[in-house]
């Protein structure tokens, strides 16, 4: 009877969606029939709005005459109810009142910001991810916008880009989860709920590959590693349902992302048939004229807009060409349809056409920016994101009644840097809620602690004079907690340095306070793996804390203190020096793998072993996991069939803690050659002391398969080696399986 019911409740809602769409498709062709070919090509036209800009300044026309005249479609970086409100009020005097779609980056968080991507990347925590999403959704949609130009799922290798801040780090089965999780997040039950916003994928496609992790710069890679490495995320976001997609700055094998038909066209909107629209990036169509695909812009629009890029965000392109392309016949009428049907669809579905101000509410904006409910959510995750990478000597977590704590640092008492690079700067919202790292550690201690602050250098220059106070005070203390790292705006968009050291003078800070001989706990502000080889190897406590936006201060307080115990585990390797960057877990073996100490005619560095200062995955906890009794159901799979994996994990220390148990497999011989190990899966336990819990997974033919040098998606016969472990390198039980066909 269940059965039935549930065939039955199945079949409305495919129907009722079936007829919806139908509904919008009748809805967005009789609009179509009505529109001019100038109002057509407004449509796929945007402008930023306000004055701020995130890309370099564009000289638009007048945006207000454009909007009355039924001549732009979207528009970037307007933000509160006001505005949106101002805006649209221009686009109900148009013609056909078509009205405009709202989008801003809404990266990690809108007012309450949350922890920079990375560093939720490092909870592995799926539904505190997708929390934080639908949190920003809520905010953002509330103050009338419509679409966030977020999630950013590039895989990357490589911490001197800028941009590794935005995205979920190396590994693409972590970052394809990650990117299911932030899509549901942001869009909710559906479009066109009040609390629901576009997710926009980007970039489309392969710019975290970006040669020399140097920003913008061109990427070059075969296509079998596209497939198998760099395009997983985007399909994963797409399976989730996001409604749009960005296209990217790079040039990938010499054709520029958004001039690239087989990016565009033959993969995303073709073999994966994608319905909704592509916005260009930045100013990405006109710049294909620098990188020398285009000649001019007109050449430009024509590459563009053939290619599939839908909009165009601030290049003028389209506005300044299209309509002369359609009228010699270089554009067909088709192409400008299509692109305009894929715009007003979305527009439809999100309600605009019967409320265009549905979302711009006065009321639910002040609701949404002042729920608790998204406070509590924002230091949650941001305690899950923290990874403790050293506690020798079991310093952490520290006592509440403790005498008296030396607070050091730079980044101690700022209170926007712990935003990091992406967070909205709400003019009229002052900083109060933004709770600093010395506001979160005065609320944690009891009244009979004392707690003394010395800045001791900033984060760049070569300046020492604060050195003698910071001693001064640590001298004063029983413990130190010395807070360093690199500005919020070190990375993030075209912020890729050449050398990821910790700037300026801060790692002589820590040597003069070493001398001191007081216990020290270092905390590491970033937004990328930095390398800082004498303090991992000299001091005994070190916590990666990235930026974790408002409830930093809160939840770092709540780690030192133990009243949450470290769970978070690295999303990137960190490498010991820049030169052995690109450095990812999952490389192949080579020919010549250097093994152990062995390097001669192996590949291998002679000034440095291959090894990461820590590798991926890894992080402690203040308790420790025991692994046993690992069980495969069988030893040997046919292609349809699955193996139930098995295996106990125990929490055989002092406190209670989470653990996240990671599978890796390796397909030991293949017709293309296979990583050293791949992640396969991973589970977030959380287990109270002395707790055992049985942890299963399922390996089936998904997890066995690979991308061929034709690009064909296979499985192969052969024998795999099984991993399950704490970290990449941390692994505590093996086995292995064959797969026959
Ligand atoms: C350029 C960035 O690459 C992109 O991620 C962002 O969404 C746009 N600027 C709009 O700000």
């Amino acid at each position: 009877m269940k059965k039935i019911a549930l065939i039955f409740g199945l079949l409305f809602c495919f129907t009722t969606t079936f007829s919806q769409q139908n509904e919008i498709d009748r809805k967005v062709e009789e609009l179509l029939q009505k529109m001019t070919l100038e109002e057509k090509i407004g449509q796929l036209n945007q402008y930023s709005g306000d004055s701020e800009a995130t890309g370099p300044i564009t000289i638009n026309p007048n945006k207000q005459s454009e909007i009355k005249n039924g001549l732009l479609g979207s528009m970037l970086n307007v933000k509160t109810v006001e505005h949106t409100q101002q805006f649209q009020e221009l686009a109900m005097q148009s013609r056909l009142k078509i009205p405009l779609l709202f989008g801003l980056d809404v990266v990690h968080g809108y007012k309450t910001t949350f922890p920079i991507p990375l560093a939720e990347a490092a909870s592995w925590d799926l539904e505190a991810i997708e929390l934080s999403a639908r949190v920003a959704a809520v905010e953002t949609s509330a103050s009338g916008i419509h679409w966030t130009f977020a999630p950013m799922v590039d895989i990357s290798r490589d911490p001197r880009w800028g941009r590794v801040m935005e995205g979920a780090g190396e590994d693409t089965y972590l970052g394809s989860k990650i990117a299911y999780a932030r899509v549901k997040g942001f869009q909710g039950n559906q479009l066109g709920d009040t609390d629901a916003v576009m997710a926009c994928v980007k970039h489309f496609a392969a710019y975290g590959a970006a040669v020399g992790g140097r920003d913008y710069n061109s990427v070059d890679m075969s296509y079998r590693m596209l497939w198998e490495t760099f395009l997983p995320p985007f399909k994963a976001a797409l399976d989730a349902g996001a409604a749009t997609f960005m296209n990217s700055f790079n040039d990938l094998n010499g054709i520029p992302a958004t001039g690239n038909t087989y990016l565009q066209r033959d993969i995303l909107k073709g073999k994966w048939n994608f319905k909704g629209f592509v916005v260009s990036d930045w100013g990405s169509i006109g710049e294909m004229i620098a990188h020398g695909y285009s000649k001019d812009s007109k050449e430009a629009a024509l590459q563009a807009i053939t290619a599939g890029s839908d909009m165009d965000m601030e290049s003028n392109a389209y506005r300044n060409n299209l309509v002369e392309l359609v009228k010699v016949n270089k554009v067909s009428l088709d192409v400008i349809d299509d692109a305009v049907r894929r715009i007003l669809y979305k527009k439809f579905e999100l309600g605009l056409f019967d409320d265009p101000f549905k979302f711009s509410n006065p009321e639910r904006q002040k609701a949404a920016l002042t729920n608790l409910e998204h406070t509590k959510a924002a230091r949650a995750i941001a305690s899950k994101s923290i990874v403790l990478l050293k506690n020798e000597k079991n310093i952490l977590p520290l006592s509440k009644e403790t005498k008296t704590i030396a607070f050091i640092g730079p980044m101690v008492k700022p209170k926007r840097i712990n935003h990091g690079f992406w967070s909205i700067d709400l003019k009229d919202v002052d900083s109060t809620y933004i709770v600093s790292q010395w506001e979160g550690l005065e609320r944690k201690v009891g009244k009979n602690t004392k707690l003394l602050y010395a800045k001791g250098c900033s984060v760049e220059g070569t300046d020492k004079s604060g050195f003698k106070e910071a001693i001064a005070v640590a001298k004063k203390a029983d413990v130190v907690i010395l807070s360093i790292g690199e500005a919020f705006n070190m990375s993030g968009e075209a912020k890729s340095r050449s050398t990821i050291q910790l700037p300026g003078v801060q790692e002589d800070l820590i040597k003069e306070l070493q001398k001191t001989g007081k216990p020290i706990v270092i905390l590491i502000n970033a937004g990328r793996p930095l390398v800082f080889n004498w303090t991992a190897e000299n001091m005994p406590t070190i916590v990666y804390t990235w930026w974790l936006g408002s409830e930093a201060g809160n939840a770092i307080a709540d780690i030192l203190f133990g009243d949450y115990n470290p769970s978070g585990k690295l999303p990137m390797t960190f490498p010991r020096t820049e030169g052995q960057i690109p450095i990812y877990y999952n490389h192949f073996n080579t020919g010549r793998p250097a093994i152990g100490e062995d390097k001669i005619y192996k590949s291998a560095y002679i000034d440095l072993p291959n090894s990461p200062q820590f590798p991926f995955g890894f992080g402690l906890s203040y308790t420790t996991f025991q692994y046993s009794d690992l069980k495969l159901s069988t030893q040997k799979i046919k292609s349809s069939e699955a193996i139930e994996v098995s295996f106990k994990l125990t929490n055989s220390g002092k406190f209670e803690g989470e653990e996240v148990v990671q599978l890796y497999l390796r397909d030991k011989v293949g017709c293309v050659v296979r990583p050293i190990k791949e992640l396969k899966d991973f589970e977030k336990v959380k287990l109270a002391i002395g707790e055992t819990k049985t942890i299963t997974f399922i390996i089936d033919k998904s997890k066995l398969s690979f991308y061929n040098d034709k690009l064909e998606y296979i499985s192969e016969a052969g024998e795999f080696d099984l991993m399950i472990g704490s970290s990449s390198e941390d692994i505590r039980l093996i086995s292995n399986f064959e797969l026959v066909q």
